[in-house]
């Protein structure tokens, strides 16, 4: 089974005190969290009552690929994928921009697809280029005026006869359909909408595809606007567990990726954390090495070090994944990404020499997709290259790579690897589902519950009394 690597060879040494042995110590315990997790997908997949100390438990999201695949292989037609692709070309035929609204788990997951699997410079690009696929734009997911006004500026230009390929949407996902955030977006880009169709019911409708959960107020709302699809998020799983359902794959789908392998790479990822043992299983191994480092390596951060530009959104879509599972009960690794050479200019000194409180864990993809570029030899040699004329942009990069963990492995810092031979929608599936079974395989192991974020819902709380003036909190003066 074609399966991405994990290895730690750089943080088994005698300063960090890790090594094979210790390792394998951790075994029981990390088969024991494996167990548990499996059990839950068994559990939400009966369908029986929930016990008490297991709430919440969002753990539909395990199975939720081989579900998907299996349904649509019975059905290609009516089951959902076949649904979310038919639409999804449809929507990009029909439409030149897409604006997606949602915050945290309902956007991170299409926006980290959009940056490691479109060209880079894709809303750029003419609509040939783009294969015929529509611009997207990301919004819902703040409440900042001017961006949102930007926004509406860009949309507003087409107006009012824009030709049927140069008209814009709106995809709205919220699960829980009441995030103030995507909630007022949604209102204002609705009027916005609304004025372009003349106030027609039936084109605005046409013009809006929501995703969200079997009620709440979106779900209200779309059925009064008489939007002809909405795509469901299961119960049973959580906003930052989404990204391989409707939340991920429409948006992936209308940029004209290819979701079955997306899919295919999960559910492959779930036979290998099914089955491979606890000693080459790649998500016991990085959740083992990460686990064993913040507790008795003292490395409470864990940085996220991708190389090359492409994943640093598939990074924050991480950072929010183990931030929201984990950071609970004062507990919880603190999750950073980098994107390098980039931040080796910015973070790179206090990796080297700062404080000893970080495992760094590279996020490595082996090939280009495209032709490597090469230096060159050029007569302007002043800044001699030349002797570089035939080394290419991987080449550099490799060396840098190795260049900086030569460099921290001298001064004894901590460097893991995870690392993808290609950056496609197969091995980006595999990536999402790894990263989401290591967090709530964490959360068994450390006895967090890996499932919903409480914290959040305090800010929600207050926000909306101030807002509704049902708050007598005031800021503390200073001093
Ligand atoms: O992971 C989560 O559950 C959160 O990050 C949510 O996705 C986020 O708060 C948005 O929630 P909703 O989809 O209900 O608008």
């Amino acid at each position: 089974m074609k399966c991405l690597r994990f290895g730690a060879r750089g943080v088994m040494t005698d300063r960090h005190g890790l090594n094979e042995k210790r390792l394998a110590e951790l075994v029981p315990e990390l088969a024991a969290a494996r167990r548990e997790v499996l059990a839950d997908a068994d559990q939400w997949a009966a369908g029986t009552p929930v016990p008490e100390e297991k709430r919440p438990l969002d753990a539909g999201f395990i199975d939720l690929p081989d579900r998907l695949l299996t349904d649509f292989q019975k059905d290609k037609e009516n089951s959902q994928v076949g649904q979310i692709m038919a639409k999804a070309d449809w929507v990009a035929q029909e439409f030149d921009r897409v604006v997606l609204l949602g915050i945290g788990g309902s956007y991170m997951g299409a926006r980290a697809i959009f940056e490691a699997l479109c060209h880079p410079y894709h809303n750029e690009l003419s609509r040939a280029r783009r294969n015929n696929r529509p611009r997207f734009y990301f919004e819902g997911n703040n409440v900042d005026n001017d961006s949102l006004a930007g926004l509406l500026d860009l949309l507003e230009q087409e107006a009012p006869q824009p030709s049927a390929n140069r008209r814009w949407m709106i995809v709205v996902i919220s699960k829980s359909g009441g995030t103030l955030e995507t909630a007022v977006a949604f209102r204002i880009l609705l009027r916005q909408l609304a004025n372009e169709c003349g106030g027609d019911p039936a084109e605005i409708a046409q013009r809006i595809v929501p995703i969200t959960g079997p009620d709440g107020r979106l779900h209200n709302l779309s059925e009064a606007l008489g939007c002809p699809d909405v795509f469901r998020i299961p119960d049973g799983v959580g906003g930052r567990f989404s990204v391989l359902a409707p939340v991920g794959l429409f948006p992936a789908a209308t940029m004209g990726l290819d979701i079955i392998q997306l899919l295919d790479g999960a559910s492959a990822m779930n036979r290998h954390f099914r089955t491979a043992d606890p000693e080459t299983n790649c998500v016991l191994q990085f959740v083992g090495v990460s686990h064993w480092m913040e507790k008795e390596g003292h490395c409470p951060i864990r940085i996220l070090s991708t190389w090359g530009k492409r994943l640093e959104a598939v990074g924050l879509w991480y950072d929010q994944l183990l931030a929201e599972s984990l950071g609970k009960e004062e507990r919880g690794a603190t999750p950073l990404t980098i994107v390098n050479t980039r931040d080796l200019h910015s973070r790179g000194q206090q990796h080297q020499d700062g404080r000893r409180d970080k495992l760094i864990t590279n996020l490595v993809v082996e090939e280009s997709n495209r032709k490597p570029l090469s230096v060159g030899v050029s007569e302007h040699d002043q800044d001699a290259l030349n002797a570089l004329a035939d080394k290419t942009l991987p080449d550099i990069l490799n060396a840098a790579f190795a260049g900086t963990n030569q460099a921290y492995w001298d001064v004894d810092r901590p460097t893991a690897d995870l690392i993808l031979p290609k950056l496609d929608a197969f091995w980006l599936g595999q990536l999402f589902q790894m990263l989401m079974l290591a967090t709530v395989v964490e959360g068994r192991l450390i006895k967090i519950n890996p499932y919903g974020q409480p914290g959040v819902e305090m800010y929600k709380r207050n926000m909306n009394a101030i807002l509704r003036g049902e708050s007598s909190w005031q800021p503390k003066s200073p001093g």
